[in-house]
């Protein structure tokens, strides 16, 4: 099984569309085994978007970042990374696919509702970034043979 790190920016948690978008993840079938609301600062967001740090909007990235706190989750699942950056869409949300999350409740490229890791290697660091071992449960195996084939999981 695979876990992936989601982000609820705050563009979700101050417009009220936490539940809306936890849903989402909950209907496919993935597990939640972690969640806990945070608030982000400078170090974290350097460490978390290094890739963006030079980037001319990073300075506008980071304030939008830390407007509220956010929610930061562990999604469960099998190949989950790949299937939840599949749910979440383009990153300029104006392009994203009706019937993502970010084609279906954004208009932004920055303000654009979720973050979620991008590889399987990303995933774990981005994980042990924001979680504490303990933070996350060993939870729901009992109902893998109503998500998946017997042999899928
Ligand atoms: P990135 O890692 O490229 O995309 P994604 O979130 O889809 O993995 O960018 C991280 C965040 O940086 C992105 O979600 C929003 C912000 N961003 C901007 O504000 N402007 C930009 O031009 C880009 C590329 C990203």
């Amino acid at each position: 099984m695979e876990q992936t790190l989601v982000i609820l920016k705050p563009s979700t948690v101050m417009r009220g569309l936490m539940g809306e978008v936890i849903s989402r993840f909950e209907k496919k079938g993935l597990i939640i085994a972690g969640m806990k609301m945070i608030q982000l600062n400078d170090e974290i967001l350097a460490e978390h978007y290094s890739h963006l740090v030079s980037k001319p909007f990073f300075p506008m990235l980071k304030r939008s970042m830390m407007e509220s706190p956010v929610v930061v989750m562990c999604v469960r699942g099998v190949e989950a990374v790949s299937v939840v950056r599949g749910m979440t869409g383009a990153t300029n949300s104006r392009k994203a696919e009706p019937g993502t999350i970010r084609g279906d409740f954004s208009m932004s490229g920055q303000q654009n509702i979720v973050h979620a890791s991008d590889s399987v290697e990303n995933a774990e660091i981005e994980l042990n970034r924001f979680f504490k071992k303990e933070e996350i449960f060993e939870y729901g195996a009992d109902n893998y043979k109503y998500l998946y084939a017997e042999d899928e999981f």
